[in-house]
């Protein structure tokens, strides 16, 4: 299967969010499944500064984005079995940061329409493209309009990822011929318009041969208005090709048992290294040294979704609890403000940073003892995910990945590896809170067993991998063979996350079909239906892993010695 991934940033390359882990990360592992997978994303001013050096000079080629004929020079890298593509244009992406220009719209306009015009420059020419969020979803529109005149456009499949619905890509329909170069027919026949807008999103959604949104919740969320932002209607119309597939995270750069960034490593085997690892941020932080009072922890972005108002409601009833409280994070000025206020009220026992810093943020996951993520929305997260990998017990409001990720604790039948509560509410949520705390302070043993299977849960991209995989099998008509399974029980200390939600038959649309006019009407859900898959269902057994298909190809020459020109040069 040749997959070509198209995003706008993968780590270690780029980064803003959790979409350049996903980037980062899923590629490798569909390889290392057996798939043929190159990545595609804009050459910034950062890449290449960082990883100039490493890059070979393809070729380039121009670009026509309606009256524009830019250049677009092609360079490549190669890394863990995948072959890693950055499109170049200085004008568009020489720039200091990822987004944030008046002219976004035109610049990942500029690379959507570059991916599709380069394919014929790539090591192979993709059986499926998959797209990720508002900037490649021009993607799939560009191969409708290009397969009307071109055949070889009509034989590629897509797929869309949502990562987070709230981000659409909306502009004013005056530019649709003029930024976009794409005819009036498309705002006419209803694909492109929305509220008024053009909305990239919305017409990747319908024209997408898949969709998929980043954890079953969530792909069920999005048929809700309180999560869709006006796109319901869409989602729901296109259920039929619709299923949520749950993000991993990468266990290799995540374990406490060899990362190099905490202060002393340590495993569910041995936890010694944790209680050391918590003197350590007290130390940092200015707490005082007590290792018994739990460390409560707060990694986010300062941002209403993230459930902050929660926090803030409550924060004076929860310092009353024997705990510290650390937050981490930058973003709005109230909470920066709030928090640091509170901060002071509370010296010694509460620390907040404001700030995005990542040797801080690993020194948290490894010191403290619990995580609390309230989020109103939360398509996957990834922090409880690292959190539970580093023995920080989750406190989560239960919507989205959070759901799918995080099993509440249930002490009568010793199971769960987190604490949950559902509404948005304050209250709620402190009373969990203090459920964690004193489970911690007077039935440690309990507690201990609670981390282990916290520390125990797979989180790894191989199981995701294969859905994506049978995604993909779905909309080219391929065959697709689940992984053999181990004959072996298995590992009875392995807490699987709950499995990803079998997705609705991605039954492909032929490509003569039309995306219809938006008139869908939108059938509400009731708000029980959005149930996560039964967190108790059984262990599925851990699939053993295919040898990749193709091992890392030294491509036209070896890898340690540039060909060409470098994108340093
Ligand atoms: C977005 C979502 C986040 C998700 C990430 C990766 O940033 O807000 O929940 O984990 O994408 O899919």
């Amino acid at each position: 299967m040749r997959i070509l991934y198209a995003t706008s940033e993968a780590a270690p390359f780029c980064k803003t969010g959790g979409l350049a882990d996903v980037a980062g990360s899923l590629p490798p592992a569909l390889a290392a499944a057996g798939a043929d997978v190159a990545v595609v994303l804009p050459l910034y001013q950062k890449v290449k500064e960082r990883f100039g050096d490493q890059l070979y000079f393809e070729c380039y080629d121009y670009v026509d984005l309606a009256w524009r004929h830019s250049y677009c020079g092609l360079f490549s890298l190669q890394r863990d079995g995948v072959t890693w593509y950055f499109l170049d244009n200085e004008q568009y992406f020489g720039r200091p940061e990822l987004y944030g220009y008046m002219d976004d719209g035109e610049r990942f306009a500029f690379f959507s329409r570059a991916v599709v015009r380069m394919l014929g420059h790539l090591k192979f020419w993709p059986e499926v493209i998959h797209c990720n969020d508002w900037q490649t979803a021009l993607v799939p529109i560009y191969l409708k309009d290009d397969g009307v005149r071109e055949d070889r456009y009509r034989s590629v499949r897509t797929v869309l990822t949502v990562h987070n619905i709230e981000y659409q890509g909306r502009f004013n329909p005056y530019i649709l011929g003029d930024l976009f170069g794409l005819d009036s027919g498309w705002a006419k026949d209803g694909t492109l318009l929305m509220d008024g807008d053009v909305n990239l999103l919305k017409g990747a959604i319908l024209c997408a041969d898949a969709v998929t949104a980043v954890s079953p919740t969530y792909a069920n969320e999005l048929k809700m208005p309180y999560f869709a932002h006006h796109l319901e209607g869409i989602i729901n119309k296109c259920d039929y090709k619709l299923s949520g597939v749950l993000n991993g995270i990468d266990m290799k750069l995540y374990d406490p048992e060899t990362d190099p960034r905490i202060a002393v490593n340590y495993s569910a085997k041995d936890m010694s290294g944790k209680d050391e690892d918590k003197a350590v941020l007290q130390r940092m932080l200015g707490l005082r040294e007590e290792p018994h009072t739990p460390i409560v922890a707060v990694v986010s972005r300062l941002v209403s979704h993230k459930g902050l108002d929660l926090i803030c409601e409550v924060l004076h009833d929860m310092m009353e609890l024997p705990i510290q409280l650390v937050v981490l994070g930058k973003g709005d000025r109230k909470y920066e403000e709030f928090f640091h206020w509170a901060a002071q009220q509370h010296s010694g026992r509460m620390a907040v940073r404001l700030d995005y810093n990542e040797e801080l943020s690993m020194a948290i996951y490894a010191g403290a003892d619990l995580f609390l993520m309230p989020s109103k929305s939360e398509p996957c997260g990834l922090s409880q995910m690292i959190a539970m990998r580093y023995g920080t017990v989750p406190i989560v409001r239960e919507t989205g990945g959070l759901k799918d990720t995080v099993q509440p604790y249930e002490s009568w039948r010793e199971s769960g590896n987190g604490f949950t509560f559902a509404n948005y509410s304050s209250g709620d949520m402190l009373y969990v809170i203090r459920e964690a705390v004193y489970l911690y302070k007077d039935y440690p043993e309990a507690f201990g067993r609670l981390r282990q299977r916290a520390m125990n849960s797979d989180f790894s991209w191989e199981r995701s991998a294969q859905e994506y995989l049978r995604i993909y099998a779905g909309i080219t008509g391929q065959h697709w063979a689940p992984p053999e399974r181990t004959e072996e029980p298995a590992d009875a200390e392995t807490v699987p996350a709950a499995p990803a939600e079998q997705p609705a038959e991605a039954a492909a649309p032929t490509p003569e079909t039309a995306p219809e006019a938006e008139t869908a009407e939108t059938p509400v859900p009731e708000a029980e239906t959005a149930e996560a898959p039964a967190p108790e269902s059984p262990a599925p057994a851990k699939p053993r892993r295919r040898p990749a298909a193709k091992k890392e190809t030294k491509k036209k020459g070896t890898a340690a010695k540039p060909r060409k020109t470098t994108a340093a040069e």
